[in-house]
């Protein structure tokens, strides 16, 4: 019988605040006997993805949250090593939910194919024709459904998945305006992404103010990845019909305390507009129709991106924390 040894990176306690390593226990492990309709998956990439610090918290989200002694839950890419699934093969490439360690025992119910017939380095399974990349793709299309000529605000516009939704915008020839939290992103969405405007969120005392300046034919579609103060002051800025996607909180996602507001929920009345959760799990099935798509768009040059690769296993709290500090360049994952 084959047997997988394995660090595994555990969580401990829930974290109060920004993770600490006091939450975690490393361990070592060896994988050997799984249920039917489980397979082993070695690791090659670990996603790190703000949601995971949502699983870490007490309260149910769409996930229960991680066990106490469990290895850290995000998605995983890697190859099967063993299988009791008639859905994967050893050898097969595939991503899923798995952990913070080097193999991940994973149901098959929460494992996808990565199809390699695309011709794109395994990495971008995580990126651009992952998750993250089909984030943008469905939010601002089936659920912000933009036409032509129409203004696009999207918050976390630097991120991974933010600056694919203001491309995916400018394809479909709408005005784009992007929030960043230094002059560097700023500068990369407007020269190299071809946004037509930004906002240093970091930098601007008066965000309502800043966004009246920027979309000043009011905003059609807000792509919202933070909540919060962000949320409110475009809530003041609205146009009719508005539709705001929304996709993140990441600004009260350290915070254990109800956070306040938003205040001007009265302007969704005010402009006959619509808010609208998202999330990407509902779509993982359509993925064989938009993941084509969004390759051609990478070959064709007409989508750029980013990916930030951390080396070792070992690395991967202290890495993760590049999420909430905005130093991550692109989308967040480990090598294993
Ligand atoms: N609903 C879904 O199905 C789904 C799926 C994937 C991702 N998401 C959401 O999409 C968002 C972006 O995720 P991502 O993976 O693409 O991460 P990312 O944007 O690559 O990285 C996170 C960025 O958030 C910004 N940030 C951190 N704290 C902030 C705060 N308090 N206020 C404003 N901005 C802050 C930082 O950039 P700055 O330097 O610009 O501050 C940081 O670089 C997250 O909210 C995530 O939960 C949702």
């Amino acid at each position: 019988m084959s047997t997988f040894p394995t660090r595994q990176i555990l969580l401990n306690s829930r974290p109060d605040g920004l993770l600490k390593e006091s939450d975690l226990v490393r361990t070592d492990a060896v994988l050997d006997e799984i249920d039917d309709g489980q397979i082993i998956i070695r690791n090659q990439y670990l996603s790190l993805d703000p949601a995971i610090r949502d699983w870490m918290s007490e309260s149910d989200s769409y996930l229960p949250p991680i066990p106490l002694g469990h290895p850290v839950w995000c998605t995983v890419i890697g190859e099967v090593v063993k299988s009791k699934s008639s859905l994967y093969a050893v050898g097969d490439t595939v991503w899923g939910m798995g952990g913070w360690a080097e193999y991940s025992v994973a149901p098959e119910d929460y494992v996808f194919p990565a199809d390699m017939s695309l011709g794109l380095p395994v990495n971008n399974h995580l990126s651009v024709v992952g998750a993250v990349g089909m984030t943008a793709y469905y939010g601002l299309l089936d659920v912000g459904k933009p036409v032509a000529g129409e203004t696009v605000l999207v918050s976390t516009a630097a991120g991974a998945v933010g600056s694919l939704v203001g491309q995916i915008a400018k394809i479909k020839g709408c005005r784009v305006v992007g929030m960043a939290g230094t002059q560097e992103k700023c500068n990369w969405l407007v020269n190299d992404l071809g946004f037509d405007d930004v906002i240093n969120y970091r930098e601007t005392d008066d965000m309502a103010a800043a966004i009246a300046a920027t979309c000043p034919n009011g905003v059609d579609i807000f792509f919202d990845n933070v909540g919060g103060d962000i949320l409110d002051a475009t809530l003041l800025n609205l146009a009719q019909k508005a539709r705001i996607i929304f996709c993140g909180r990441i600004s009260g996602l350290n915070s254990d305390e109800p956070i306040p507001g938003p205040y001007n929920m009265w302007q969704i009345l005010a402009k006959s507009a619509r808010i609208e959760g998202f999330l990407i799990s509902n779509y993982f099935a359509d993925f064989e129709n938009s993941v084509p798509v969004m390759a051609n768009w990478v070959k064709e040059g007409k989508i750029k991106f980013k990916e930030d690769v951390v080396e070792g296993l070992e690395n991967t709290p202290e890495a993760f924390l590049k999420l909430f500090k905005g130093t991550n360049k692109g989308k967040l994952m480990v090598k294993i």
